[in-house]
């Protein structure tokens, strides 16, 4: 008695493969139509795929499957060998470093070209770390390793089935003894049907590129930034009930440029809607916070990952954060962003410094969003190892502190020195704004004077007692521990916490406030000039502790680019930044410049009369003070240190050295006439 042919178990195991190709097919078809729009967005940002693996894992086979999906040009690297690599290769000699260098850099050159027109897929075994960062070098579009990962016995198989290839069997074990398995890769495993390890590639193609943790007023900034440059992009806030609720739906459906972007305030659901490796911008608060979030990302993080820290971060947090998250093999950058809400929108300047190799696949992001400088070069760049770029950041706000109150002194001698209103004021610092004395700075300021509010100028509502979140402190405490003068900028310091003791001065007023002359005998110009003086003061002080810091920490910093990244996008952006851009090439000492040099001869008249002036008329000057002395003593071939070493030596025996004894010996001598009697 015969089975019927339909009920034969062959035929029931056939019509279930049928259908399982038959889902497979729709799936994909699906994957396609659905992704369509995807892709073209994906596509407008020009991205390179590179399929990377040992021989026989189908690199070939599955680029092609993945240009088409993506529709974009397909390479083979195999292509592109030297025949005389071919021949070595058919001779089953493997080839080496210096076999695979030019190669390489053809590979490389292609890519480049391609990253200008739609982008491209290439196949291309790429083994090494050192052989990726050949491909990957000097592309600007995203750049996505997807690693096809094969049991050597597999692929062996696969090898002695395949006719007409130059590469023999015999190089497969050197081919694995070579390969270094990425860990910023998309891994996949080569045992399915290239069709299926297709639609996982374009899965993970489908998540998103980038997630930001945070939608603070800078956070919610940067991520319309980041969408608006065409990535693919995940937003997450927490939820508090009652107080944060749904806080990143909401904001998603605010903007039109964030209607592809993915919503959450799920940790688990944010973490898994984002490609490998995952990279994560935290724009949360500084401090403590960062700490905890860390903690909770930790369970969901895998070898590879970036994180990014985009607060104002002290750089010794950063420090310990690096190493903590290196333990677990995740990567982290501490990521300087100034420019404010706006900057952060339109194009901040951004300082990343830590992990090199997590900038390698971060990088691109970041400088796309970045201001762009004169040259329309992004104003950001790989700072340098461990704190360095939460260290520049800091130092930049170092800067900031001291460039806001020397306008702050400006305004008091405009207004209380020489009587004139806000509005003549703001008229007179316009006049500046053809000169090297412009600056974003200087521009609010403007803006700020001119305001008014019920007919009232809203300046002179505002409490003046100033705040601060510490990076100020910051930086005058990393000074005095690297020992550099930074003089004016703590004097801006200073000034900020003077003033926060309003009712102490009020009180003080009462008893101390000398009746102020107002005789003041200075023109706008010689003010300007003074002003210009006190601010190239201001910036010597501040890139002389970043170069003590990079000697102190070998972190190699390059102060001249740290001046360019400075040039656009962040609140010290100015004219005279773009100068110390062009002189910091030359020396780090600012004010050896012959062009600085020139500018302290034509200013430092201007700047003693303003601030004996001021000094005549009881109007507190702390920074332009503090510029002139500094000048002086910088200047100085002979201090009064000589004094301070003896009386050092006297009460404590600390030793000296002598004039005109370069042997470094220390001296002792008894100082105590009653002594020597
Ligand atoms: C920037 C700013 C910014 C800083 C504010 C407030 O570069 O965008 O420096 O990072 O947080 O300026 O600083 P203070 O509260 O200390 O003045």
């Amino acid at each position: 008695m015969g089975v019927s042919k339909t009920g034969s178990l062959d035929f029931q195991l056939f019509q279930f493969l049928r259908f399982l190709n038959l889902l497979t097919l729709i799936n994909y078809l699906c994957f396609r139509i659905s992704l369509n729009h995807y892709f073209y967005e994906m596509n407008k940002l020009n991205r390179v795929y590179f399929i990377i693996g040992v021989s026989a894992v189908g690199k070939t086979t599955v680029g092609k499957l993945l240009s088409q999906s993506l529709n974009i040009p397909f390479f083979d690297a195999d292509d592109f060998h030297l025949q005389s690599s071919k021949q070595k290769m058919a001779d089953g000699i493997p080839l080496t470093d210096d076999d695979r260098r030019d190669w390489l850099l053809i590979m490389n050159k292609l890519a480049i070209d391609q990253s200008t027109k739609n982008g491209c897929v290439i196949a291309c075994s790429a083994l090494k770390k050192s052989y990726r960062v050949m491909l990957q070098q000097h592309i600007k579009s995203p750049v996505k390793w997807i690693f096809l990962d094969g049991e050597f016995e597999l692929l062996k198989q696969r090898l002695s089935e395949r006719k007409n290839h130059f590469m023999p069997i015999s190089l497969l074990q050197s081919q694995f003894d070579t390969l270094e398995i990425p860990d910023d890769a998309f891994r996949v495993t080569v045992d399915l049907s290239p069709e299926q390890i297709n639609i996982q590639i374009l899965d993970e193609l489908s998540k998103s590129e980038i997630g930001l943790f945070g939608l603070g007023v800078m956070g919610k900034s940067l991520s319309r930034n980041i969408a608006s440059k065409g990535f693919r992009l995940s937003i997450f806030n927490r939820f508090v009930a009652g107080k944060e609720e749904n806080i990143a739906v909401k904001f998603q459906k605010e903007f039109s440029e964030l209607s592809n972007v993915k919503p959450f305030e799920d940790l688990d659901k944010f973490v898994k809607s984002l490609q490998h490796p995952r990279k994560i911008f935290l724009m949360i608060q500084a401090g403590k916070t960062v700490d905890k979030v860390l903690e909770q990302f930790l369970p969901y993080l895998e070898p590879g990952d970036v994180i990014m820290d985009g607060g104002n971060s002290h750089y010794l947090d950063t420090e310990k954060r690096i190493k903590f998250l290196n333990e677990n093999g995740i990567r982290f950058l501490g990521v300087g962003v100034s420019g404010g809400e706006d900057g952060a929108l339109i194009g901040p300047a951004i300082m990343p410094g830590g992990n090199w190799e997590a900038y390698d696949s971060v990088g691109c992001i970041l400088e796309s969003i970045a201001a762009k400088d004169s040259r329309n070069k992004a104003c950001c760049e790989f700072v340098g190892k461990g704190g360095s770029g939460h260290f520049v950041k800091m130092v930049h706000n170092g800067i900031e502190y001291a460039e806001m109150q020397l306008l702050a002194e400006v305004y008091h001698v405009f207004k209380y020195g020489l009587g004139l209103s806000n509005d003549a004021i703001a008229k007179m610092l316009s006049n500046w704004r053809s000169t090297e004395a412009d600056s974003y700075l200087l521009e609010i300021t403007i803006d700020i004077l001119q305001r008014k509010e019920n007919g009232v100028f809203l300046l002179d509502k505002v409490l003046d007692k100033a705040g601060n979140k510490g990076t100020g402190n910051w930086t005058t405490v990393a000074a005095s521990e690297l020992g550099v003068p930074i003089s004016v900028l703590t004097a801006a310091l200073f000034a900020r916490y003077i003033s926060a003791f309003k009712e102490m001065r009020v009180e003080a007023s009462k008893v101390l406030s000398a009746d102020r002359k107002v005789n003041f005998m200075l023109d706008s110009e010689t003010i300007r000039k003074a002003y210009q003086l006190a601010r190239w003061v201001n910036h010597h002080q501040g890139i002389h502790l970043l170069s003590e810091a990079s000697q102190t920490y070998q972190w190699d910093l390059n102060l001249s680019e740290i001046a360019r990244i400075w040039t656009n996008g962040c609140i010290i952006r100015s004219t005279l930044m773009e100068k110390l851009c062009d002189y910091l090439k030359a020396d780090s000492q600012l004010l050896r410049n012959q062009n600085v040099v020139k500018i302290v001869k034509q200013s430092k008249d201007s700047l003693k009369e303003l601030v004996s002036n001021a000094i005549q008329n009881d109007l507190p000057i702390f920074c332009f003070s503090e510029a002139i002395n500094y000048l002086n003593a910088y200047a100085q071939k002979d201090s009064s240190a000589d004094l301070i070493q003896a009386q050092r030596d006297y009460f404590g025996a600390h030793l000296y050295q002598r004039k005109n004894d370069s042997s470094g010996k220390q001296y002792h001598s008894d100082w105590n006439p009653n002594q020597n009697s």
